[in-house]
């Protein structure tokens, strides 16, 4: 089994290849990433000499480059797509929305339309090509003090982020119910672990503490996350990949509900800092105030369920923070390096 998965150099991508050439020895991936700010080849240094992996630069609204290679012209037949590539960080959503346009709405329509074409449209080659969503939790909006986000909740996402998300899975619904393509959408909710890009919230954190530095918390800091280890999230994308019902979505969860001030807490006590650390900062522009996930459906139909228990896994965490300074340093570096081009770029 080949599978393309994009989007491997960040985050959950890097995770998820881990995870899967584990968990499947067998298979091979072509990872496609377009190596932006947020993805960094040394977040796939471990499995650099691993044959079953091809790495590839270019992003996936590039029509010719995805149809040529999930037409298998280039590596041989792919007979699954994850999609993973997305851009992400909300407050750069809010500061140039566009490129969310063009990566997460129509970089998945290139994706899923080359899985149509070549899994079965063309009829000489009539197998169906699977197609993994991962999409999140923020697609559903805020909740209030109580409740949980159920599949059935209304989509009413908030930021430019969320809503080119929301985009992407209604595209994916109108495949499955146009054309048949066998798509399953997976929602998660907040991940942690190791490979996250030091923009976001806890590796942000642990880095600023460890220079010393204050930590900026949004508002009053009372925003709640539901927050879930990311190899648990890796599990549930496999288990949709193989066991997902076409057409279905399935909402992923760690029933581990926080504030930002009670993350913020924890790494100030991990790292043994002070709470004259803190430092408040104007809310950001359509902050979500709570959310929490109902992973009901997942654990009941696909017999998901995680093996890191918070407490466990963000300790666990923190400490590869700690010991991986050259690894953050290096991806700090090339992310100021990436937004100093941007920048230089947008002023001619
Ligand atoms: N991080 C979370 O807590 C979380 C939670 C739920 C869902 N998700 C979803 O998981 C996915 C991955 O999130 P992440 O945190 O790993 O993100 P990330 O920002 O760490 O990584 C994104 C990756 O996509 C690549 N990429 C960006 N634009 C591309 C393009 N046009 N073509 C090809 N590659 C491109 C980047 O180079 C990077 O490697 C996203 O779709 C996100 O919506 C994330």
């Amino acid at each position: 089994m080949q599978l393309l998965v994009t989007g491997g150099l960040g985050f959950i991508g890097s995770n998820l290849i881990r995870y899967i050439l584990k968990n499947h020895p067998d298979y091979s991936i072509i990872n496609l990433d377009a190596v932006t700010y947020a993805g960094h080849p040394e977040n796939l240094a471990d499995l650099a000499s691993d044959k079953r992996l091809i790495n590839v630069k270019g992003r996936i609204e590039d029509t010719k480059l995805v149809n040529e290679i999930v037409s298998g012209k280039l590596y041989g037949p792919v007979h699954g797509v994850i999609n993973v590539a997305a851009e992400t960080h909300v407050d750069r959503s809010i500061s140039d929305p566009e490129v969310f346009v063009q990566t997460n709405v129509m970089g998945t329509q290139v994706l899923l339309e080359a899985a149509f074409e070549h899994g079965q449209r063309n009829t000489k080659n009539n197998a169906p090509i699977r197609f993994v969503q991962v999409s999140t939790d923020e697609v559903y909006g805020s909740l209030g003090p109580t409740g949980f986000f159920t599949e059935e909740t209304p989509l009413q996402p908030s930021s430019p982020y969320s809503s080119t998300k929301t985009g992407a899975d209604l595209l994916c619904r109108a495949y499955f119910h146009t054309y048949g393509l066998p798509v399953v959408i997976t929602r998660c909710s907040n991940n942690y672990g190791p490979y996250q890009h030091p923009e976001k919230l806890i590796p942000l954190f642990i880095s600023r503490l460890m220079n010393n530095q204050q930590v900026p918390v949004y508002g009053d800091g009372l925003n709640v996350r539901d927050w879930l280890h990311v190899e648990d999230h890796c599990q549930a994308i496999d288990l949709a990949f193989h066991k997902g019902v076409p057409g279905e979505v399935y909402n992923v969860g760690g029933n581990n509900e926080r504030t930002n001030m009670q993350i913020t807490k924890l790494l100030l006590s991990e790292l043994g800092k002070g709470e004259d650390m803190i430092k408040y900062v104007e809310d950001r522009l359509g902050h979500d105030r709570r959310y929490a996930i109902d992973s009901s459906k997942i654990r009941r139909e696909l017999g998901w369920s995680p093996v890191h228990t918070f407490e466990t896994g963000i300790h666990e965490t923190i400490d590869w923070y700690k010991k991986n300074q050259n690894w953050m340093a290096a991806v700090s570096k090339q992310a100021t390096f990436v937004a100093q081009n941007v920048q230089a770029a947008a002023v001619r």
